[in-house]
């Protein structure tokens, strides 16, 4: 027997909008699919239950709050309430909302012109409401305020009965997968999701979300309460272009042969290149996806730019050349974005380091509501199975905010205006996945994942200029103070080690044999990086003490290193310090920055939130904290939820959404080739023309990456 958990469907609009027309069709269909329905219609309340309420508005809220604690009664007892209600204040729709648990309640704005509703008046009431028979009514001096954010807007003015009826239902079926015509409840039934969805915010720490100040965000905690959590360790190093890449193919940076957002392709001495989707080799999730006939809808992902040929859309990343009109598969769908997305898309926040502070935040919340609001338009209205967005917002957010919030950033000042952005904006972003939830049906795994965290930022290090003054480094002519490095600049017949900056440095020695030019021998090579790991372990801080630097060496890490790994990664006290390129005159250390917002720097831990939906709404499982979990973990994971084995290529581990624990596998050496995908015919690589390649360069200076 099909067990239907119960909910409560809540028609707001106008009186003539179709609300009891439609609710009563409504209740026939899903009756007729066997699914208990209990009917509440205004009128009819006013009957009985409610006689002795009139159209105040205090007696309008008193009228809705009757209705919605016996919708509530009704769907807890397991019938399915379509509630037909006015409700026509936000203040009263909010709080009939409140009554119910989150994901038992949908809110569905029947939209229709007061002039189409006066037309049709099938009542006969407008007409004695504009004569002054009927004081307060409704639409004419009684208001009425839109919905802002109903879960459906349906324009019947617009549309014939039926076809309103049919999204209706296509909404509710998607939202509510026991209300299919075929009743099978997915997971329970076949022992597995049916979908998956993958919310990625980008740079988002446990601390943001985990800490006990954070409980309000409440769509958040819902999933936490009733799926697994905890921290998800970054890549090596933890920096969105190779984070966001392993996460979506299972493959380490090493493996993936991408260090960080540029790479050197060859050990000449060329400037790096910009990566792009055409350098990812790798077979990324949704390819093994496609084996099994799924198909996947990608807004926003690290490295989907150029968008390459899938089964389903994508809408390229941050890292298009056109922020404001991003590259899509299929093509043509950049047509529809904009209007989908209910206004101007926004791939990424423009001028970030001239924009005012106001600006940044109102371009911020913009492009949050813009992605979600494409995002459920596509859940509701558009065929898939994997669902995958990143939200670049709130790492934009921490650059630009971070020190107003944080306590522990040297600039920060108690009491500031911008104290509580951060926190308003969690809230806000709250409430757009809440909107975003409550739009997938039962049978959806849902995971909510950072690929890094973000901490105070305590200044820099200026690595090229520590290499010229230890004798490593030559320049062919005596840079101006505080001049950006270019790799023009060096005499590479007197360097041995030189080094390109960001949130961590990349150590490049100059081989002899190797590099063009190189100078230093083979057989000396480890020496000479052991030399540099105890030298630059140590760089001594202001105050004389040494600071706690990490020096790394790929091989140490990456189960392999494909294409131009560096000689050595160095994160400065625990990436507190980022590494910056400016040579010439002054200190090794700096307290700003050389290029980027300077507020807050990348940190190791990022997030990770695992639920099935169905668990979240029936109430089902306490939440489990896990520990352990990686980037590396997240393809076979999704794999798993889908029913499929993980791949004998990937590395990492599934993690078990019914609280079984994880163990990251980031270390476990074996060597592993990466194919090239099936489909991947072209050594080239392809994306950006050399105009393009500066436009991605300079706006990568901008956010801080280079
Ligand atoms: S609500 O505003 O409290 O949500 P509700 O849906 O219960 O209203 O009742 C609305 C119905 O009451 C209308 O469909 C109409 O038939 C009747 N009605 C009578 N007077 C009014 C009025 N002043 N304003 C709106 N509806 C009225």
């Amino acid at each position: 027997m099909i067990r239907h958990s119960g909910k409560a469907i809540w028609l707001t609009g106008l009186s003539g909008s179709g609300k009891s027309t439609l609710s009563e069709m409504l209740k026939r269909v899903l009756e007729s699919r066997g699914v208990p329905v209990v009917l509440l219609d205004g009128d009819l309340l006013r009957q009985g239950l409610c006689r002795d309420l009139g159209f105040s508005t205090v007696d309008r809220a008193e009228n809705i709050r009757r209705a919605g604690e016996t919708a509530k009664l009704l769907s807890e007892a397991g019938h399915t309430v379509i509630s037909a209600f006015i409700t026509p204040l936000e203040s009263i729709r909010r709080a009939v909302r409140g009554i119910f648990s989150p994901g038992r309640y949908v809110e569905i704005f029947l939209d229709c012109p007061l002039s189409v509703c006066e037309e049709r008046d099938p009542k006969g009431l407008y007409c004695r409401a504009r004569s002054g028979e009927i004081p307060e009514f409704t639409g004419i001096s009684s208001p009425f305020e839109r919905p802002v954010s109903p879960d459906l807007s349906v324009p019947t003015s617009e549309k014939t009965v039926q076809e309103s009826l049919h999204l209706i239902l296509e909404f509710l079926e998607h939202r509510f997968s026991d209300l299919r015509e075929s009743c099978v409840v997915g997971r329970s039934v076949r022992g597995r999701a049916r979908r998956v969805v993958v919310l990625g915010l980008d740079c988002v720490p446990p601390q943001m979300v985990f800490h006990e100040e954070a409980k309000d965000l409440h769509n958040l905690r819902a999933l936490m309460d009733h799926g697994v959590w905890g921290d998800l360790r970054s890549t090596d190093p933890p920096i969105t272009v190779p984070a966001w890449t392993t996460i979506t193919t299972g493959r380490d940076p090493g493996e993936l042969g991408i260090y960080g957002f540029r790479n050197r392709v060859d050990h000449g001495y060329d400037e790096m290149v910009v990566v792009n989707s055409s350098h990812v080799r790798a077979r990324r999730v949704w390819h093994y996806l496609e084996d099994s006939g799924k198909s996947s809808i990608l807004l926003g992902i690290p490295q989907t730019y150029p968008a390459q040929p899938h089964n389903g859309i994508t809408v390229a990343d941050f890292l298009s050349p056109d922020v404001e009109s991003p590259a899509t598969f299929p093509e043509d769908f950049a047509r529809e974005l904009h209007a989908l997305a209910g206004g101007q898309y926004l791939g990424d926040v423009r001028n970030f380091r001239t924009v005012d502070k106001d600006r940044l935040l109102e371009d911020l919340y913009a492009m949050v509501d813009r992605r979600f609001h494409l995002a459920c338009n596509l859940v509701i209205h558009r065929s898939w199975d994997f669902f995958m967005m990143v939200e670049m917002a709130t790492d934009r957010l921490h650059h630009g905010f971070w020190r107003y919030g944080a306590r522990d950033h040297r600039l920060y000042e108690p009491g500031n205006p911008y104290e509580s952005v951060m926190g308003e904006f969690y809230k806000f972003l709250d409430s757009r996945i809440g909107s975003f939830l409550a739009r997938l049906s039962d049978d959806t795994t849902v995971l909510v994942i950072s690929d890094h965290g973000a901490q105070s930022m305590a200044g820099g290090v200026r690595t090229n200029e520590w290499l010229i003054r230890n004798g490593y480094l030559t320049l062919i002519r005596q840079p101006t103070e505080g001049e950006e490095l270019s790799w023009s600049m060096i005499d590479w017949s007197r360097t041995q080690a030189w080094s390109e900056g960001g949130y961590y440095a990349r150590v490049f020695l100059n081989i002899k044999g190797r590099e063009p030019l190189g100078i230093v021998d083979p057989g000396d090579y480890e020496a000479l990086r052991d030399e540099l790991t105890d030298r630059l372990s140590s760089i001594p801080e202001e105050n004389g003490r040494a600071m706690k630097n990490q020096v790394l060496k790929p091989q140490q890490l990456y189960r392999t290193c494909n294409n131009v790994p560096p000689d050595l990664i160095v994160y400065f006290d625990g990436l507190r310090r980022r590494s910056v390129g400016t040579v010439g005159g002054g200190d090794i250390l700096c307290s700003g920055n050389d290029t980027g917002p300077d507020d807050s720097n990348h940190d190791f831990q990022g997030i990770f939130i695992g639920a099935h939906m169905s668990d979240v709404r029936a109430g089902k499982r306490n939440g489990t904290r896990i520990e352990n979990a990686s980037c590396m973990d997240v393809t076979p994971t999704i794999l798993h939820e889908f029913g499929i084995p993980k791949p004998s290529e990937l590395g990492g581990s599934v993690i078990h959404l019914d609280g079984g624990t994880c163990s990251a596998d980031m270390n476990t050496k074996k060597r592993v080739r990466v194919e090239s995908r099936p489909d991947d015919h072209s050594e080239e690589t392809l994306g950006y023309s050399p105009e393009e390649a500066e436009i991605v360069k300079k706006r990568l200076m901008e956010l801080g990456y280079l």
